[in-house]
């Protein structure tokens, strides 16, 4: 007997159990032909998007039902308390304020200290573009390397790339990640030491990757600049929390950004830590994004139940997860821009949802956030989507198409692509009309047979389909901030703190100890017999 989902004592839980059950054998195709009007009735819009979210496993009663439990949660006044700056991190007694950096009202909260870096962000923008920001040997920039992890990165990183054509100031933009040098090496070698600015992105200037990649980037920069040339100062920003351990590093405390406790690093690339996306799209546009997510925050907060796109996106997720027992959803972008898309929201789903004891100290008794995955279509359709249609998973799937873009000459290919894959979805083809068709053409019976098992596909799979009219700032920032929204309506529902991350950090002491072995540097640590058999198998590689 599968235990019923019930974050709380409300009997709202008992009722959705019921009409889940009662749906046990729903068709959506029958669903679409008793009913023309179900996109009408089952799509809604806001901040220039538009959600159709009718190819679902629901009927009009099912979004009613998960709107009462969601009201039964006090679901506004925990938005108003998001909004408001209360300490909605509970574990780390502190707000979560990425909605005040895209507040223009001009009384939300931090409102002078969010306008002094705006205003800094500005010049610094400003002198890059103009050639007034001179490097140790008096040169202009002309790349830019954003070097962080995490949130101090894929933000800043997918913005990036989704805006390639808003474009302006003529610098060229790279980003690096990885501890593997790889990475950053692969950067290093296409620029120029005296014309590039490199960014530090770190909230807490002590992730190791970010310092050892800073630290590659200091020695080689030092290596290059011509001796009684060597200010490196010039040639570096940095965005953090931590001053002091930025200017211990070399960077002078006029080119340190600040960040504050009160954003999380995945909601970041609202504050400084999109200097980046300023310096290649130009402040105006990056205003543009903000105020896109600034829509969607208003929209966030009046707009009722049913018609809120956070809050009908998150409640679906729910359904799926908590009644359809999805353990996975995919995020098919058909905007090639968007191509980075998927990855920033796996960080923004799973790190902020991917918890399992509640915010009342308890180990929860049902699932919480599933694995986020996904790639741009029409990619994804040539590799994984042959086991979204005919596997054993239960996968639903966020489609993303935008009405107008600024250059594709392929468009209603892309775009037929989308909406085919989607309705191939919920359709499917039966085995007897496969059969007909082959014995209709003289194929034998057996035959007919056979190749019908293996060519139908049972259909009845559930997606999302969001419409963006065009890819611009302002879609955009709206866009994100309806995942952001989404993401904060499942923590409510599931109980959970959606801004804290303990997960990340055995890891990075467990690679402490590893590494003090590996180098031989006195390690008392005694590992596994599997860690020990890698450790040594490692040092006797070393030559
Ligand atoms: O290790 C996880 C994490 O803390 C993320 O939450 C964060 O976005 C990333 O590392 C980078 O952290 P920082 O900006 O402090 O370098």
């Amino acid at each position: 007997m599968k235990k019923t989902f019930k974050p709380t004592g409300s009997p709202v839980w008992e009722e959705l159990a019921l009409h889940r059950q009662s749906l046990e054998n729903i068709s959506l195709k029958q669903q679409f032909s008793i009913n023309p009007d179900r996109f009408n009735e089952l799509h809604t819009s806001g901040a220039g998007l538009i959600l159709d979210y009718s190819k679902n496993l629901i009927t009009k009663d099912t979004v009613g039902l998960l709107v009462k439990a969601a009201k039964s949660l006090q679901l506004q006044d925990k938005i108003d308390a998001l909004f408001n700056g209360e300490d909605v991190n509970s574990t780390e007694l502190r707000p979560a304020l990425h909605t005040a950096l895209r507040d223009s009202s001009g009384s939300g909260p931090y409102h002078t200290e969010i306008c002094q870096v705006l205003d800094k962000m500005t010049n610094i923008v400003q002198q890059v573009h103009t050639g007034q920001w001179k490097g140790a040997t008096d040169k202009t920039i002309t790349d830019i390397v954003n070097i962080g992890i995490g949130g101090s990165h894929l933000g800043p990183m997918m913005v990036t790339n989704a805006l390639h054509s808003y474009g302006v100031g003529n610098v060229a933009c790279h980003f690096v990640s990885n501890l593997d040098s790889v990475d950053i090496y692969s950067v290093l070698n296409k620029v120029e030491a005296d014309s590039t600015l490199f960014i530090i992105c770190s909230k807490s200037f002590s992730t190791l990757e970010t310092l050892q990649n800073a630290r590659t980037a200091r020695v080689w920069l030092e290596s290059k600049l011509p001796i009684g040339q060597k200010d490196y100062g010039k040639h570096f920003l940095a965005v953090t929390e931590n001053l002091k351990k930025a200017t211990e590093f070399g960077i002078p405390e006029e080119n340190v950004l600040p960040m504050w406790d009160w954003v999380g690093g995945r909601y970041s690339l609202w504050s400084a830590i999109g200097i980046s996306i300023a310096l290649s799209i130009g402040m105006e546009n990056f205003n543009d994004l903000r105020k896109g997510a600034e829509q969607m925050d208003l929209h966030f907060k009046s707009a009722p139940f049913e018609k809120n796109l956070p809050v009908v996106l998150a409640l679906l997720d729910i359904w799926n997860v908590n009644y359809w027992e999805s353990h996975s959803h995919g995020v098919i972008p058909y905007v090639h821009h968007l191509r980075y898309f998927p990855e920033f929201l796996q960080q923004l789903e799973m790190e902020s949802n991917g918890k399992s004891v509640s915010v009342t100290n308890e180990t929860l008794t049902y699932q919480s956030a599933s694995v986020t995955w996904g790639t741009v279509g029409t990619n994804g359709q040539h590799s994984f989507h042959q086991l979204l249609h005919q596997g054993t998973k239960f996968i639903p799937i966020d489609f993303i198409f935008e009405l107008t873009p600024i250059n594709d000459a392929h468009h209603s290919h892309l775009v037929s692509n989308c909406l085919a894959q989607s309705n191939a979805l919920m359709n499917g083809i039966s085995y007897d009309e496969i059969k007909q068709e082959l014995l209709n053409a003289g194929v034998a019976i057996d035959d007919a047979h056979k190749k019908a098992m293996h060519r139908h596909m049972s259909g009845n799979k559930p997606s999302n389909t969001l419409v963006i009219d065009s890819l611009s700032p302002q879609s955009l920032g709206s866009l994100i901030a309806l995942y952001e929204h989404k993401v904060f309506v499942q923590s409510v529902v599931w109980n959970i703190n959606a801004f804290d991350q303990f997960g990340v950090e055995l890891g990075k002491v467990m690679s402490k100890q590893v590494y003090d072995t590996l180098t031989s540097k006195k390690s008392d640590t005694k590992f596994d017999s599997s860690t020990e058999g890698l450790i040594t198998l490692y040092k006797s590689s070393i030559k």
